[in-house]
Order: C-alpha cells, then sequence, then structure tokens
C-alpha cells in the first residue's frame, strides 16, 4: 500500500513583509520547482526519510519539528495511530530560499497522509494544519504560503481577507535566481517588528508604499504593462533593502540583472539570502539575463514565462 502527495513552490511577486502588516501581496505558482510525499506501509515504527533527516520518525531532529508536528496533527484529524507506515519527502524546492518551501513541504505531506487513509481532504482543513507547520517555521506567517499550496493560479492576497485569484496577462519573463544563501525569514520579519517600533513612522511608511505599489503592479499585469511592472519591482526592492531585509549577495544580483536586460529586479520572500526575480521582455533578453546572474554568483536559475510574448 502506497500514496503520494505533491505541492508546488511559489514566487512572490511583489510584497512580502508588508503582508503580515495587513498590505496586499502578489504571489504565483512555481511548478519549475515541486515537493512530492510518498507513505508506504511497512511494519513497525514510522519513519521519516528526507533531505536533512532519515531515520526513526521519533528521532527526527528539532529543525524539522515543523514536520513532525504537522504529520502528529494530521493523524489526530484522521485519528490514526503514528504506526505502520513510512514518510519520504522528495523536493526539488531549495529549502529557505523564499520560495515557500516549508508550507509545500506541510502541504505535499497532509495530502498524502490523507491519500494513504483514504479520506478525503478540504481546502479548509488543509490550509488548517499547513498553518500549524507555518507557525512553527515562520513564527507570525501571513498565510500567503499557506494559501499558495493550494492554487493554481496567481493570487492577490490580502491577510485574512478572501483570497483573490487572478490571470497573469502580461507578456514577460521571470527569471529567479538563488544566491546559495539559506534565507531567513523568520528573523528578517522580526527584524521589521523591531524597526516598526524603533522608526514607527519610516517604517510604516515603507509598508504602505510597498502596499500601493504592489495594487499598482497588480493593475500593471492586469493590463500588460510590463515596462510599468519592472518600475514597481526596483521601487519594491529599495524599499526592503531600506527595511533591512535584503543583503549584499541578493543587490549583486539585482545589480547584474538590472545592468544586463532587465525591465525590473528586486528580492522575493523573506530575504536575507535566497532567491531574487528578474523581470525580461523576451525570451532571448531572459536568457541573458540568466546567464549574467550565474556569472555574478548565482547558483541556480528558473526562466518563468509569464503571459504571451
Ligand atoms: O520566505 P518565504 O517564501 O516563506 O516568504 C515569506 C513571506 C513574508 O512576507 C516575508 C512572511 C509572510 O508570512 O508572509
Amino acid at each position: 500500500m502506497k500514496a503520494t502527495g505533491t505541492a508546488n513552490g511559489k514566487i512572490i511577486l511583489m510584497g512580502e513583509h508588508s503582508v503580515v502588516y495587513g498590505e496586499p501581496a502578489v504571489a504565483i505558482p512555481f511548478p519549475a520547482t515541486s515537493i512530492e510525499t510518498t507513505i508506504k506501509k511497512i511494519t513497525g515504527p514510522v519513519t521519516l526519510d528526507c533531505f536533512f533527516y532519515h531515520g526513526p520518525f521519533s528521532q527526527a531532529p528539532e529543525r524539522l519539528l515543523n514536520v513532525t508536528t504537522v504529520i502528529m496533527k494530521t493523524l489526530e484529524k484522521l485519528q490514526q495511530p503514528l504506526e505502520n507506515f513510512s514518510i519520504t519527502i522528495k523536493s526539488t524546492i531549495p529549502a529557505e530560499r523564499g520560495m515557500g518551501s516549508s508550507a509545500a513541504v506541510a502541504a505535499a505531506t497532509i495530502r498524502a497522509l490523507f491519500n494513504y487513509f483514504k479520506k478525503e481532504l478540504t481546502t479548509a482543513c488543509l490550509m488548517e494544519l499547513t498553518d500549524i507547520s507555518e507557525k512553527i517555521a515562520h513564527g507570525n506567517p501571513s498565510g500567503l504560503d499557506t494559501a499558495m499550496t493550494s492554487s493554481q493560479s496567481p493570487l492577490f492576497f490580502i491577510k485574512g481577507q478572501p483570497i483573490i485569484p487572478f490571470l497573469l496577462n502580461v507578456s514577460a519573463y521571470l527569471v529567479v535566481a538563488d544566491t546559495g544563501v539559506t534565507g531567513q525569514t523568520k528573523e528578517a520579519v522580526n527584524s521589521i517588528a523591531l524597526l516598526s517600533q524603533r522608526s514607527p513612522e519610516k517604517t510604516t511608511a515603507a509598508i504602505h508604499t510597498l502596499g500601493k505599489l504592489t495594487r499598482q503592479a497588480k493593475s500593471a499585469i492586469e493590463q500588460n504593462r510590463p515596462a510599468d511592472l519592472g518600475v514597481y519591482m526596483n521601487e519594491a526592492h529599495h524599499l526592503l533593502d531600506f527595511l533591512g531585509v535584503s543583503n549584499k549577495e541578493l543587490n549583486q544580483l539585482v545589480a547584474a540583472a538590472l545592468a544586463t536586460d532587465a525591465l525590473g529586479a528586486k528580492l522575493t520572500g523573506g530575504g536575507r539570502g535566497g532567491c531574487m526575480i528578474a523581470l525580461a521582455d523576451n525570451k532571448t533578453s531572459a536568457d541573458r539575463i540568466s546567464a549574467a546572474l550565474l556569472k555574478a554568483g548565482a547558483v541556480n536559475t528558473w526562466i518563468h514565462k509569464m503571459g504571451e510574448d
């Protein structure tokens, strides 16, 4: 007996961090990276096999607390004991790089367990369980990563409000580049919280402007104005840098993309490492930007077509 569950990575186009403060974010599913969890029948104690750990579930390390907790909570919901199966998690989403790997691991594993025990999983239940894992991984998550794990389409997301799916109607390519440096979402989120206590006015103004740029970016996407979208991305990156969540590697890659053909470039996700994104007018340009990013130190790049040429 065997069952699987999958989930995609995601890319935040605009609105990371400001989304925690009630401003909107725009994010897209990123199927170029994904996670697959497989549950197999065995006899005896549950085993866990993933990138960070292979061994008995009961001895999994502290860094996997979000995963082990969500497994326990899912079994509680399913009213099943923790025995007689193995869990294997295979991922092509680089961990801690702002691509939502923690939420995707949770979602893929919850889906696999529900499939294995042949129970129907509602979106509400998936989101409730994924959120438990995200709270452990991120402390004070906006819910955006959780929402993205059950979405096939781009989302306009405001914390605590109904999620609005929309079409990526922009003729452009997105180049995603990994700095190779582990991002620090939790620390970055906490540092903005501290900054807003020390310099409330400046921080609130920056967060508010990030929200405005996100709304403008959504209109630029809907009205197929890639050049304007690029401008909004650049402005967002400057503000995120001002808020202290960029770093040297991200700024170097942003500069390299802009020095090539990029219409705009910014960090994506929690920052302080992780990934950045650059907007390209066409595929040739995207290829050139990707090559420039690799030359400037990116450890990996992905090219994603956003709409029609
Ligand atoms: O680093 P990621 O992909 O988990 O994205 C975090 C996004 C933040 O806005 C920084 C935090 C949040 O909870 O929305």
